[in-house]
């Protein structure tokens, strides 16, 4: 598929919902993340060209601790490859910031590559699992929009997605505020895009020309339109996504056989 795009393209990879741990022995319901983040990365180290940007859109701790952005910055920068971040509801954003900034692992939360503009939200609301955006936030999400050229497409990420997966489990736990947001975006042509986590599946949908993508978690998956908590045995994956410099863009997700065995007795999620 590489060879068909415009050699201009950017080309990223988002990796979702990592849920790691300080101590890589520990399980999340008898899986273990960093043994399949690993079986992920090595994929998509075979991938080609390499993904120019690593985009990693929340809940990248499971046990928030210091010691698990300590590992997960060292193990993005042994990459090479440029990474930026977002945090979920799985994640203590103070200690991410003062962690997760040591390039090529950036803590930028607006950047113009490829042609393109991104801009990275926060939507964690602390001891919640659903995600808001702040007043803060917003007004600086609409600073930027006004600010940015009109002309530039621009794609947006979050952790918690602006819309239902159907799965009212989840969709209980999405983004609050919805219409504040869309408010904002809907003023803003320039944005193509946005790129979520959180629902550990992949989804799409469109809303005013605008795309909204989920990608699946690189750990365990959630079954879709499931009325309760339910467990998938989907494969875990990422999403490619190829920007062209013109605003148009190309993507698909990829899978990556993990064999583990899930312990649905387990508690913990
Ligand atoms: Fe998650």
């Amino acid at each position: 598929m590489g060879n068909t795009h415009q050699a201009t393209s950017l080309l990223i990879a988002q990796i979702s919902d990592l849920h790691l741990f300080g101590d890589e022995r520990q399980n999340l319901l008898g899986w273990n993340t960093w043994v399949s983040l690993t079986k992920i990365m090595q994929q998509l180290e075979r991938s080609t060209p390499r993904p120019d940007i690593i985009l990693l859109t929340g809940d990248l701790s499971q046990d928030e601790t210091e010691a698990s952005y300590k590992k997960i910055v060292r193990y993005f920068a042994a990459t090479g490859i440029p990474t930026y971040w977002l945090p979920g509801n799985h994640d203590h954003v103070p200690t991410m910031k003062r962690v997760l900034d040591q390039p090529p692992v950036y803590a930028d939360k607006s950047f113009y590559k490829g042609g393109w503009q991104f801009l990275l939200l926060n939507t964690n609301v602390p001891g919640q699992v659903y995600g808001a955006l702040s007043a803060d936030n917003l007004e600086w999400l609409e600073a930027q929009l006004t600010i940015l050229p009109s002309h530039r497409p621009t794609l947006i990420s979050m952790h918690h997605p602006p819309f239902w997966v159907g799965s009212p489990w989840l969709d209980q736990s999405g983004l609050q505020n919805t219409e504040a947001f869309f408010k904002i975006i809907d003023q803003y042509s320039q944005v193509q895009l946005v790129l979520v986590g959180h629902v550990h599946q992949e989804f799409e949908c469109t809303r005013n020309d605008v795309t909204y993508l989920s990608t699946p978690s690189t750990c365990i998956q959630f079954m879709p339109h499931s009325l309760n908590f339910a467990l998938d045995n989907n494969q875990p994956g990422f999403r490619l996504a190829w920007l062209h410099p013109d605003g148009t863009f190309e993507t698909a997700v990829e899978r990556v056989g993990v064999k583990q065995m899930l312990n649905l007795a387990a508690q913990g999620y």
